[in-house]
């Protein structure tokens, strides 16, 4: 395309990418570094040898191990999720800085220089180690443009009393971040509030000091005003680079696990938007009362469904959650029950015609690339925005409830499906689809980002 040969007659540079290492965040990282490699530029991907991603599906990227020692049981899912992302960044800030230290030590000509290094945004150490060493870095934010834009506010948001956030103001809106209301703010059930709000001061803090730009998976047709906000706040360039998955010509697949396939044959068997998909993301898990309400939810919405049922996602089990007694027999007759999906490809079904989702960042983008509604199932973090945006802000989603009680599952899933609601939201789910397709088909926004980065 003339596009990319315009930006790219270029001095061959390296970028050097440092994804945090878990599902939701090393997906978008590598997307990015395909379509930075696609411009030109050489990929050296830094990463842990915990979850590390594999090298053999990208032989046209270098893929250095940074070797960190990781803390007893600091990666555990049972960890609470700010512990691990401190002690991810206690843990990985010397390996990543010597690491990255030997390669430019490491450089001779011909070898491409670096230009500059990308972080993912929860990595403030690595911000601060990649600086020191001189280098421009950048940083990913795998987040929506709102949940940013609200981390930002934070300070803001305990000065005005929002926060900690308090029983009798959760349904107050946000003024500053409209649509948001205090409940829709980022939280971790089970997490410190302190420690969670310490933890975006740093993110925020580093990002100040060293960043020399801020990349965003999001695109203007969904976040326009969003991204102007951010643009205002920040004393650095923001530059909106999605959807990702979405700008790669053939994307990746970047799974930590094996996808079961066998659900596309199952689905090619089905009626066009008769299937309903469920699935809550890589990390999310639930307690057994509510797994056991969603089963029996399911069976009795009489709606054929695919559940993802990640082992271990069930608290207090190990390996694959059991069925419910009594369930087992009604979740098959009318489901399909996978470990893992493969999920880009699921969405993409014409069978699938609702996803009930955890509301996760990149599951968000996907159904709103793909057309599919959403029921609304946040579980923690940056997840209660997006649900909000997609059911008050662009209109593609229903609410499943804070409780989840098999009754009003089975009653939402069938009005999703089957129902007025479900056709509402489906036809403004086919709309945003092709704001997005227009917004692929047009964006010169990764040109525009690998042009500052050859430029800094
Ligand atoms: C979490 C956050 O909620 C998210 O917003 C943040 O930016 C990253 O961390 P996660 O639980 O991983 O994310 O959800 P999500 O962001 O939706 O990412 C999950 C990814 O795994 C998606 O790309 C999805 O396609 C993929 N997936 C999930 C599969 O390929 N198969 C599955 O069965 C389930």
């Amino acid at each position: 395309m003339a596009r990319d040969d315009q930006v790219y007659d270029a001095v061959r540079r390296r970028v050097v990418l440092f994804p945090l290492p878990f599902q939701g965040h090393i997906s978008p990282m590598l997307h990015l570094a395909e379509l930075l490699h696609a411009r030109g530029l050489a990929v050296t991907v830094l990463h842990t040898d915990f979850n590390a991603p594999d090298p053999a599906r990208h032989p046209e990227f270098a893929f250095v191990p940074i070797r960190e020692t990781l803390p007893d049981g600091a990666a555990s899912p049972e960890t609470d999720i700010v512990a691990q992302l401190l002690a991810l960044n206690g843990a990985c800030e010397a390996p990543f800085r010597e690491a990255l230290a030997s390669l430019l030590l490491g450089q001779r000509p011909p070898d491409p220089d670096v230009a500059c290094v990308v972080v993912d945004g929860q990595w403030y150490t690595a911000l601060g180690a990649a600086s020191g060493l001189g280098l421009p870095v950048l940083t990913l934010r795998t987040e929506s443009a709102a949940t940013f834009r609200s981390m930002l506010a934070f300070p803001r948001l305990r000065d005005a009393g929002y926060l900690p956030i308090k029983d009798e103001r959760l349904d107050e809106l946000v003024a500053e971040l409209d649509p948001l209301r205090a409940r829709d703010l980022i939280r971790i059930d089970g997490s410190d509030e302190d420690a969670l709000r310490g933890f975006i001061a740093r993110v925020a803090d580093a990002m100040r000091v060293s960043a020399s730009g801020v990349v965003l998976n999001t695109f203007d047709a969904i976040e326009g005003l969003e991204l102007a906000k951010i643009q205002d706040e920040l004393s650095c360039p923001a530059f909106a680079v999605g959807p990702l998955h979405r700008m790669c010509r053939a994307p990746a697949e970047h799974s930590l696990h094996e996808p079961d396939r066998s659900c596309l044959a199952w689905l090619d068997a089905h009626p066009p938007r008769s299937v309903l998909y469920v699935s809550l993301g890589s990390v999310a898990n639930v307690g057994p009362g509510v797994f056991e309400e969603m089963a029996w939810g399911l069976a009795s919405s009489g709606v054929p469904f695919l559940w993802v049922v990640r082992p271990g996602s069930v608290h207090g089990t190990e390996g694959t959650p059991r069925m419910p007694d009594g369930a087992d027999e009604e979740v098959r007759s009318r489901g399909k029950v996978v470990a893992w999906a493969p999920q880009r490809g699921v969405l993409a079904h014409e069978a699938i015609g609702a996803f009930w989702s955890h509301c996760g960042w990149n599951s968000t983008l996907e159904s709103v690339c793909e057309g599919v509604p959403v029921l609304a199932q946040p579980c923690f973090a940056d997840q209660t925005v997006n649900a909000r945006y997609l059911t008050h802000q662009w209109g593609v989603g229903l609410e499943l409830g804070d409780v989840i009680e098999r009754a009003t599952v089975a009653e939402t899933v069938r009005m999703m499906m089957t129902g007025k609601e479900g056709d509402r939201v489906r036809e403004r789910a086919r709309q945003l689809k092709l704001q997005a397709d227009q917004c692929v088909a047009t964006s010169l926004a990764i040109d525009n980002l690998a042009q500052y980065m050859l430029s800094i």
